[in-house]
This record gives structure tokens, C-alpha cells and sequence, in this order.
């Protein structure tokens, strides 16, 4: 069933675990994280960037995550996310469309731009009780990326507190040594991570969660990581099954069969994060008969 975020969060603080964020990209992958929440008796955040709003349509992505919410996860709580949006007018979309939360990552901009235009989501997300996430201290790489080194920037502590104090988010992602996509180097600064949970006071987000070893993710958890964004691991998933079966069926006619090894793998690596993050059977709620 959809649920607003903050539930989600609150009963993860509550209880030292993490909540994990995952990227849909299609209906499969939807389906994917679905049947994976229910398997593992899992609370879970669908999460959509706008690119995948553009590829399926944004009354689409509502819909479909809606419906699976409720007929597929049933009992399970989940929860419909913004990832990464860029403008203000796209973030403001998602709040009318029925979002419970939203990321703002105007981390692109000037800082004084950041807060501005952060400050502003925030106004209207809250007025429609919608949380907002910001972000300070970009996160570099890029999603799918799965090989090689990178240079990981980290946020300037100080700034990150600033930022949060001022915009009034409800959550807050910054740069501390991870990166979208699985690169060899991805490490967690921890006296980052700690400065940052003491002094904001906020549920942090981890973002680029695929590829950091699971010590790192677990030691984060014990430091105070609420959400962890995981997004390249699922591409990836879904993209070599399909791969796979269109070699090994390449007279197959009936896409469901190509497809439905996709959802599976989508659900096996999600099933996999929900039992490192500690969110398996976190769930309260009894299925009705
Ligand atoms: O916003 C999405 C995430 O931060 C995903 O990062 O692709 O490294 O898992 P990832
Ligand atoms: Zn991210």
C-alpha cells in the first residue's frame, strides 16, 4: 500500500535500520521492487527520476506505482519519491501529482541559488504536507556507470548544516564519499557522516549506494544513514537479464518471456539490500483476510 514517506522514515530511526530507495525505471522494475518488499516483509521507496517520468509519463508513474503498491506490495508499506529533480517546475509537478516527497537537487547551482530555489520547494511541498529533500556537495558520477575509479568530491561539513538550517528540508543528501554508479573507490567519510547527523538533526540519504562495500553500508546505518538510494545495481539487473535472454531466445516473440526473468532479477538484488539495510521483516502491519 502507498504510504507518505515520513512513516517509512520515522519507524526505520526508530528501530537502527535504513530504508531502502530504489529506482524504477518501468513497469517491470516497479514490479520488481514490489515483489521483492512483500517477499522480505519490507517497507520500501520507489523512486522515480525524471528521466524515468519521461520515459513512462508521469500520470503514468502514479498510477502504476499506485496500483502495484496496493495489489502487488498489498500489506507492505511503500512510499512514491522524486529523485534528483532539477527544476523547480518539474519537483512542483510531482507535489500536484501526489508525491510525499520530492528531492530538490539544485546542488548544480551557485549555494546562495541552492538555498533560494530549495527554500522555495520547500514552501510549497510543506503548505501540501509533502516532504523535501535537499542537496549540498553534489554527488558526482553517473548512474549505470560500473567500472574504474573516480574523483569523489566531498561536501564542506559546515555548509551542509548552513544549508539545511536555512531551507528547512526534511531530509538532506550531500556528498560523502560515495558516487552514482559501482566505482572501486567509493568510501565513506564517517566523521562526515556523524558531523553532519549531530549538527542537522535530520534523516540523512545516501545516495550512490550501489557499489559501496556492504561493511561501509552497515557501519553508515550504525551512524545514522535513514535512506539509501540504490539505482546503477538495478539497471544493472534488469539489463543483463535481458541481454541474456535475448541471446540465449533470439526467435522469442512473446516479450513477456524475455521480460519476466527481468523482474525477477530486479527483485533478487532488491531482496538482497533490504536484508543488508535490516529493513526484512520490519513490517507492523498484518495482511487482512
Ligand atoms: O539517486 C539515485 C542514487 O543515488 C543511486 O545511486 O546508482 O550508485 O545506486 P547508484
Ligand atoms: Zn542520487
Amino acid at each position: 500500500m502507498l504510504v507518505h514517506i515520513k512513516d517509512l522514515v520515522s519507524d526505520a530511526n526508530k528501530n537502527g535500520y535504513a530504508i531502502g530507495a530504489f529506482n524504477a525505471h518501468n513497469l517491470e522494475t516497479v514490479l520488481g521492487i514490489a515483489d521483492a518488499a512483500l517477499k522480505k516483509n519490507s517497507p520500501a521507496i520507489i523512486q522515480v527520476s525524471e528521466g524515468a517520468i519521461r520515459y513512462m509519463g508521469l500520470k503514468p508513474v502514479v498510477h502504476i506505482v499506485t496500483t502495484v503498491a496496493k495489489n502487488v506490495a498489498k500489506y507492505i508499506p511503500i512510499a512514491l519519491h522524486l529523485d534528483h529533480g532539477k527544476t523547480f517546475t518539474s519537483v512542483i509537478e510531482c507535489i500536484s501529482a501526489g508525491f510525499t516527497s520530492v528531492h530538490i537537487d539544485a546542488s548544480g547551482f551557485p549555494l546562495d541559488e541552492n538555498v533560494k530555489i530549495t527554500q522555495q520547494v520547500v514552501a510549497v511541498g510543506h503548505s501540501k504536507g509533502v516532504w523535501v529533500q535537499g542537496e549540498v556537495g553534489a554527488i558526482v558520477g553517473g548512474h549505470g556507470n560500473v567500472s574504474g575509479r573516480i574523483d569523489i568530491p566531498e561536501a564542506d561539513p559546515k555548509q551542509v548544516v548552513d544549508f539545511a538550517k536555512k531551507t528547512k528540508v526534511d531530509t538532506i543528501a550531500a556528498a560523502i564519499g560515495t558516487a552514482h554508479g559501482a566505482y572501486e573507490n567509493e568510501k565513506i567519510n564517517f566523521d562526515l557522516l556523524k558531523y553532519i547527523r549531530a549538527k542537522a538533526k535530520i534523516p540523512f540519504v545516501l545516495h550512490g549506494g550501489s557499489g559501496v562495500p556492504d561493511t561501509e553500508i552497515k557501519r553508515a546505518i550504525k551512524d545514522g544513514v535513514s535512506i539509501i538510494n540504490i539505482g546503477t545495481d538495478i539497471k544493472v539487473a534488469f539489463s543483463k537479464t535481458l541481454i541474456a535472454k535475448c541471446r540465449e531466445n533470439p526467435d522469442e516473440t512473446d516479450p513477456r518471456n524475455l521480460l519476466s526473468p527481468c523482474i525477477d532479477a530486479v527483485s533478487r538484488v532488491v531482496a538482497e539490500k533490504m536484508d543488508l539495510f535490516g529493513s526484512t521483516d520490519r513490517v507492523p502491519f498484518k495482511p487482512k483476510k
